[in-house]
């Protein structure tokens, strides 16, 4: 980013008042994107003629992703090919919103009948142990609330490494797909992830995101079921970015030197208790 011109300041920075609150109030943290949103928030509201668009866990991201789920529907439909199970990686939700989108479409009108996982970081597991709750997108409270499964807007999810999908909560369409019972979600481990990212390089030659990879892992996992059972099934992932904006993450797990973290129930329970109380009508 300093390449193209770019001024980069690591979150939580002191430069923001929302950040200094952060620092306060979680001495040493490494941060998370929901403390970046509030600093950028703020960089953006108290300076002319800048507007902050929040990503990710916003439909209007999903949208545009959708465009994913279009061609991979269109590529299968030309060669004849109906998946059986398809897997994203979800942090914010974006991308698997998006990928899903027509998939999703047939499944809401009962059309199809296709298996959809969300997979997500065991450290950061937001629909699998989190709550139905209206909360802020934000460390700092300072965006409107959303309808999502969250583990409280003040979690902070530890360092190890699960990349962007460091995020306390979920997409509120894809909260609500997997309240409904559309959607199944499962969290992985991060080194079985690396374990499964390094597999799936050496066989295709691609480096996958560590985000990506978290699908990657539930792909394989799935593939070997079949190999067990001797069913056939086709099985679609979404490859969602390049390893190698990452290469000190593949170091870290390459000297044997990445940790894995599951928040233990109090630590989630401690978060839960800061939501806002919302009446719901
Ligand atoms: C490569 C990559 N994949 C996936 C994600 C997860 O985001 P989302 O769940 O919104 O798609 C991120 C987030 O930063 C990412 O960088």
């Amino acid at each position: 980013m300093r390449t193209y011109g770019a001024n980069v300041t690591p979150s939580p920075s002191t430069t923001t008042e929302v950040g200094r609150e952060i620092l306060k109030n979680h001495p040493g943290t490494t941060g998370s994107l929901g403390c970046a949103i509030s600093e950028a928030v703020e960089a953006a509201t108290k300076q002319d003629g800048y507007r902050y668009v929040l990503g990710s866990v916003l439909n209007q991201v999903l949208l545009h992703q959708s465009v994913i789920g279009l061609e991979t529907k269109t590529a299968l439909d030309k060669y004849g090919i109906e998946p059986d199970i398809i897997i994203g990686c979800a942090g914010g939700g974006s991308n698997l919103g998006g990928l899903i989108a027509p998939f999703m479409r047939e499944k809401l009108r009962g059309e199809k009948d296709y298996r959809i996982i969300a997979v997500e970081p065991a450290s950061c597991p937001s629909l699998t142990r989190g709550k139905y709750a209206y909360d802020f997108c934000d460390t700092g409270m300072v965006t409107p609330l959303q309808k999502m499964y969250t583990l409280g807007s003040n979690f902070i999810p530890s360092a190890n490494h699960a990349g962007g999908l460091r995020y306390h909560g979920m997409s509120s369409t894809l909260s609500q797909l997997y309240d409904d019972g559309y959607l199944e979600a499962t969290s992985v481990e991060q080194t079985d992830v690396f374990k499964a990212a390094k597999y799936f390089a050496q066989v295709e030659g691609i480096l996958p995101a560590p985000e990506s990879s978290h699908a990657i892992r539930v792909a394989i996992d799935e593939a070997l079921k079949c190999k067990e059972t001797g069913e056939e099934k086709t099985i679609v992932f979404g490859l969602t970015g390049t390893g190698y904006f990452d290469m000190v993450a593949y170091e870290k797990f390459n000297n044997g030197e990445m940790s894995d973290y599951i928040p233990t129930d109090e630590e989630l329970e401690a978060s839960f208790a800061q939501l806002p109380q919302v009446e719901e009508l």
